[in-house]
């Protein structure tokens, strides 16, 4: 019997038959092409995750309403006809790996991608930015309001003939939808602002007009900010209320937190403890008893099946954790734990290049999220030998690399122990999730007969040479840049001293007090 008896589960929802309870949550890529369809790279990527295992994928937020719901700077569309050809093209390649496919539908607001609109103003409950100084938006007239309605019902409709399995509406994260529930944005005085079932009223409406739309047959679910964890903003109370007053159509509760303004506990920052966010969805499980999906740093199985098992939600949303290891559900069945590719959550690779770089989605510990491990087929066809000088992270890959295509390789590291910074970094206690990152690479070096570590072993030229190398790797890492400052560098982490490198400074972390840091802000 499987270690994980609740995590390899089936699960039927209205109709839709999930083969176990993980699932891919929406999160845009910034692949699609220009003018909106999908693209052959976002097939790929997302046809990898099909094929490690995922049991539903829920394709990134699609643009319901061109340009006022668009954002992104290259985001799927489905407010026309001939997106069809192409998504029915990615749901027909998912569905041939054994996974359920849904997509999130979602108008922006006043996140609305300004160049789009030409010099329009992006629309919104009121005229609240969606984040600190963000575009100021407009409010939306009744007339807008009910022809968004009737563009999410149209998107819905089109969902279903491009093959999907279930329908997601996006009621969070400062988008057009949570711009109206939460009273942080929503400041009108009309029956859409005010009291709560004000508030809910345009999500009441969309949530009537998808169900008719795709009928009673075919799952919805709704993603909400249970919580938007800020000042005057909605308590998990008041979603509940919210939940009350519109959930009656919907099949799944999809179960987020938090806006634009703290994007650190939506996109959760790695200090947070893996599935924190667990409480509210069990709150919301148990007053609904719908399915209900929980996401947030959840990394290891032990962690979903706790979940699972103790009642707090019926589907674990893994994100990031995806992007950085596609077979992280065909691993863990097949008990090769010790050779995932955890998620560090850095953000960097994937949020920060997506949303603050509007560069496509990429992942800083996973050098090909769209290939996988294709690249072990093109083995080298003659005898190869790559010595890789230093065992910092880059030196691991790139060794590892070497080793899996075939190559004779050693790797050499001049201090007694691998990871470089990376290791050194996951010494400060709100950093130790980066350990995961060198631990990963250790596994995999013991897993490869041909890859030759030797630590304490400074390379020379008489050293590197004896190994008589075809190809040679300098992964010795970089110094940090020090300014000019005359016997500074002579004074750094010396004994008794006050000037520390950042390694010297992560020596003596605790010697400081937090009243200490809280000096240095
Ligand atoms: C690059 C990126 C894009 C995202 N885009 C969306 C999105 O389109 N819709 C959405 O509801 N959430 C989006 N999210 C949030 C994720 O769905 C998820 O809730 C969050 O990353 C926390 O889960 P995790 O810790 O498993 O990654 C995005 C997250 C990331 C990292
Ligand atoms: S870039 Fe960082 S946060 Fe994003 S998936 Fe990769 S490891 Fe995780």
């Amino acid at each position: 019997m499987s270690h994980y008896p609740h995590l390899f589960s089936p699960l039927t929802i209205n109709g839709m038959t999930l083969k176990n309870r993980i699932i891919m949550p929406p999160m845009g890529t910034n692949m699609a092409t220009l003018n909106g369809e999908v693209s052959q790279e976002q097939l790929e990527y997302y046809e990898l995750r099909a094929k490690g295992g995922t049991g539903l994928i829920t394709i990134e937020n699609i643009c319901i309403d061109f340009p006022f719901a668009s954002n992104g700077t290259t985001q799927l569309r489905i407010d026309n006809d001939q997106y069809i050809p192409r998504l029915f093209k990615l749901t027909e390649t998912l569905h041939k790996h054994g996974a359920c496919v849904s997509i999130q539908l979602n108008h922006a607001g006043a996140s609305a991608y300004a160049y789009r609109l030409e010099g329009q103003t992006p629309l919104s409950s009121s005229t609240t930015p969606s984040k600190k100084h963000g575009n100021i938006p407009r409010p939306m007239t009744h007339e807008e309001i009910y022809h968004a309605v009737e563009k999410f019902g149209d998107a819905a409709e089109r969902v279903r003939r491009a093959g999907f399995d279930c329908v997601e509406i996006h009621a969070g994260h400062s988008y057009l939808i949570s711009q109206f529930l939460s009273p942080l944005f929503n400041k009108r005085t009309d029956e859409f602002g005010g009291s709560v079932e004000n508030r809910t009223r345009i999500l009441s409406l969309i949530v009537d007009k998808v169900r008719a739309c795709v009928g009673p047959r075919f799952p919805v679910s709704l993603r909400i900010s249970a919580d938007d964890f800020l000042k005057g903003g909605n308590t998990l109370e008041d979603s509940l209320r919210i939940l009350e007053l519109c959930q009656e159509k919907v099949d799944i509760i999809n179960v987020s937190a938090a806006q634009n303004d703290n994007l650190n506990l939506q996109i959760d920052q790695m200090s947070l403890e893996d599935g924190w966010k667990r409480y509210l969805s069990r709150a919301v499980r148990d007053k609904f008893h719908k399915p209900t999906v929980i996401a947030g740093n959840i990394r290891t199985p032990q962690v979903a099946e706790d979940i699972l098992a103790s009642g707090d939600a019926d589907l674990i949303a893994i994100g990031r954790g995806l992007i950085a290891e596609p077979e992280w559900v065909q691993k863990v069945q097949g008990g090769k734990e010790r050779l995932m590719r955890k998620c560090i959550s850095c953000n960097i690779g994937c949020a920060d290049h997506r949303i603050a770089r509007s560069r496509p989605l990429r992942c800083s510990i996973n050098p090909d999220i769209i290939h996988g491990d294709a690249y072990k087929m093109r083995r080298v066809n003659r005898d190869t030998n790559v010595v890789v000088i230093g065992a910092g992270t880059a030196g691991m890959e790139a060794a590892c690399t070497a080793a899996e295509v075939g190559c004779h390789t050693w790797l050499l590291e001049a201090k007694n122990h691998v990871g470089g910074l990376a290791s050194e970094i996951s010494r400060l206690p709100e950093k130790k999730r980066i350990a995961d990152f060198p631990q990963f690479m250790k596994n995999r070096i013991a897993s490869l007969d041909n890859l030759m570590l030797q630590i304490g072993k400074r390379a020379d030229v008489a050293s590197v040479s004896a190994l008589r190398p075809h190809l040679i790797v300098n992964a010795t890492g970089s110094t940090p840049l020090l300014p000019p400052i005359e016997g500074l560098r002579e004074n750094i982490d010396v004994e008794n001293g006050k000037i520390f490198s950042i390694t010297g400074m992560i020596d003596n972390c605790l010697l400081y007090t937090s009243d200490a840091a809280d000096d240095l802000h």
